[in-house]
């Protein structure tokens, strides 16, 4: 992509830590905000980095978005994984360039798109839901991104098998993912890992026992994660009043050598 902004593309106008905007470049439109409009032509052919004047004479700063800055203006019918617990899955289960990812349900794609970012080019994420409204708003998601390429969206239900095999790694965010034990260990290369994200912790109890009677895994970790922002000022830095106190608990396994 071109350093310099395009018409047609996206860019991210930043106000300040709170307020910012996803806005598509278009000849001629204006944007407008509580601090003013912006002509959008003023951005395009402008570098990365340069403040915009808005009509009520305040500075917007204009960037490229991230990916986080799409996946956070998706389309949204269900709830989405933070990026908290999507970084914790992309370390832990070592996901990386040429890695084929089984992932169930995908619901709006947020997680989707973070792992077809880190597959590609030669990885590919086998995407399941069994809700064919969701499997549509992910599509439309992923395809903004320009993500899609790498994600095979499939409607079907985990719990009754999946059609991959030597699959690196399989992550599961539904709500009965013990369903899901058999189908996993199936598509699983041997050494493959096994990640579940749960909201509840007597999903978690549940689902840990049911991989110690399955016996094909070895529990790497069960985990919570926190993260608090920051307000930074001179003798009065403190963590933000607020913060996402809970989103669930993440199982990492992985697929042992068993003959059944
Ligand atoms: C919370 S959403 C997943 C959100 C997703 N991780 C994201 O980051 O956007 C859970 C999804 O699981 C799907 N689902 C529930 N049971 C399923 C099953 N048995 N097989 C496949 N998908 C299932 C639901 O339709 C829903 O879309």
């Amino acid at each position: 992509m071109s350093e310099l902004f395009c018409e047609g593309e996206y860019a991210l106008l930043l106000l300040d830590r709170r307020r910012r905007y996803l806005v598509k470049l278009e000849k001629g439109k204006r944007f407008h905000t509580h601090r003013g409009f912006l002509d959008l032509d003023q951005i395009i052919g402008r570098p990365e980095g340069v403040a915009i004047e808005s009509s009520m004479g305040v500075d917007f700063y204009v960037f490229k978005p991230s990916l986080w800055d799409y996946v956070e203006s998706y389309e949204r019918p269900t709830q989405i994984l933070y990026p908290k617990d999507i970084g914790f899955i992309l370390v832990y289960a070592d996901i990386g360039p040429g890695c084929r990812v089984l992932e169930a349900g995908v619901g709006s794609g947020a997680l989707t798109s973070f792992l077809a970012y880190h597959i590609r080019p030669t990885g590919r994420v086998y995407g399941y839901d069994v809700n064919p409204r969701f499997i549509e708003v992910a599509r439309r998601n992923l395809e903004r991104t320009g993500l899609l390429g790498y994600v095979e969206l499939k409607l079907g239900d985990v719990y009754k098998g999946v059609d991959e095999r030597d699959i690196d790694v399989a992550i599961l965010d539904v709500p009965s993912p013990w369903l899901a034990i058999d189908p996993v260990y199936r598509s699983l290369k041997p050494g493959g890992f096994f990640v579940s994200f749960s909201p509840t912790i007597d999903q978690v109890e549940k689902l840990v026992e049911s991989i110690e009677a399955h016996r094909g895994f070895i529990v790497l970790n069960v985990l919570e994660s926190f993260t608090r922002s920051y307000k930074v000022r001179r003798g009065e830095t403190r963590p933000e009043t607020t913060m996402i106190a809970h989103t669930g608990y993440l199982l990492f396994a992985r697929k042992l050598s068993l003959q059944f």
